[in-house]
């Protein structure tokens, strides 16, 4: 399975921040909001991810990221000239994906919870598609799912005014390869965008729309207003003192899955010391004095 992971928009809800920098790459606490989707992939057990960015902000995420050798993982590149929906980000993706099914990813969504990479890497051979279903205040912000009794998705709409369930979805798609051909057969909607909504709402009429519920210690956090970013940063921070542990370390994630060994974890490690971004990274290592286990890595290889 490859991953996608979209980082287009252009962020107009966050003017002026993301008047010269990407929203993707706001900071949310100790690191750029990009790293917490880009670890959520990889604790799925994704190694290739294409990046989808604007064109002008392309060589900001080539110097964050570079080609992701550091990480054990392959890192390509695309453009989104437009923001022409979440949808078009499959098209952008076909060649990439070469008939191989997709988890598409939202890069301004944050995931995290216990167990959250089993419960992912058990879709990497998905037929049809899954997605997610989380209960929040205000549902009329997102796509709406309903279940039935036995779990089953009845109907999925994109931000009704008035929404049949209190569940939204997730920016995070698991998809087998019939993703591209549903995309490319999509008009685009009101809001003039290709919508993911619309490919789940397809996948649905042929029966082939898998949801699960994420549990309730699962923390899905969005960062789409200047509210939602401190909120989300806040809770970084709050988790990371009190737990000594971090979310969204694409480093540890590498590492914890086994994509990097030790020596290569401690060379990351150097250039970050100041930070004590670093120093967090060695601490993981044997023999040095240990950080707890469970966590982020919570029943990965490690
Ligand atoms: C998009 C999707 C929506 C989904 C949300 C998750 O909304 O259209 O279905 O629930 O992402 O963040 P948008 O960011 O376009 O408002």
């Amino acid at each position: 399975m490859r991953g996608v992971l979209l980082a287009g928009g252009n962020g107009s809800r966050l003017r002026p921040l993301t008047r010269a920098l990407s929203k993707q790459l706001m900071p949310v606490f100790d690191k750029p909001m990009i790293y917490y989707p880009l670890t959520t992939l990889i604790m799925a057990g994704i190694h290739e991810v294409l990046i989808i960015t604007t064109p002008e902000n392309e060589i900001q995420f080539r110097r964050l990221l570079g080609d992701g050798g550091q990480w054990g993982i392959r890192l390509r590149y695309a453009t989104q000239p437009r923001p022409g929906g979440i949808a078009q980000a499959l098209l952008i993706a076909e060649d990439f994906l070469a008939g191989e099914p997709v988890a598409l990813a939202l890069g301004d969504n944050i995931l995290h919870g216990p167990g959250l990479g089993r419960q992912l890497r058990a879709h990497s051979a998905v037929r049809g598609a899954h997605v997610f279903a989380y209960p929040v205040a205000d549902p009329t912000a997102y796509g709406v799912i309903t279940l039935g009794d036995d779990g089953r998705a009845l109907s999925i709409e994109e931000k009704p005014l008035r929404p049949r369930s209190r569940y939204a979805v997730p920016g995070l798609y698991f998809y087998d390869s019939s993703a591209v051909k549903i995309a490319r057969d999509l008009r685009p909607s009101a809001r003039g965008e290709l919508e993911i909504t619309a490919v789940n709402q397809e996948y649905l009429k042929r029966g082939e729309l898998h949801v699960s519920a994420l549990g309730r210690g699962t923390a899905w956090l969005d960062t789409g207003t200047f509210a939602d970013l401190v909120q989300a940063s806040e809770y970084v921070r709050v988790i990371e003192d009190r737990q000594g542990q971090k979310i969204g370390c694409v480093e540890e994630a590498a590492w914890r899955a086994g994509l990097i060994d030790d020596e290569q974890l401690r060379a990351l490690a150097e250039p970050l010391l100041a930070s004590g971004y670093g120093d967090y990274l060695v601490r993981l290592l044997p023999g040095v004095r240990p950080v707890p286990s469970s966590g982020i890595g919570s029943g990965e290889t490690r």
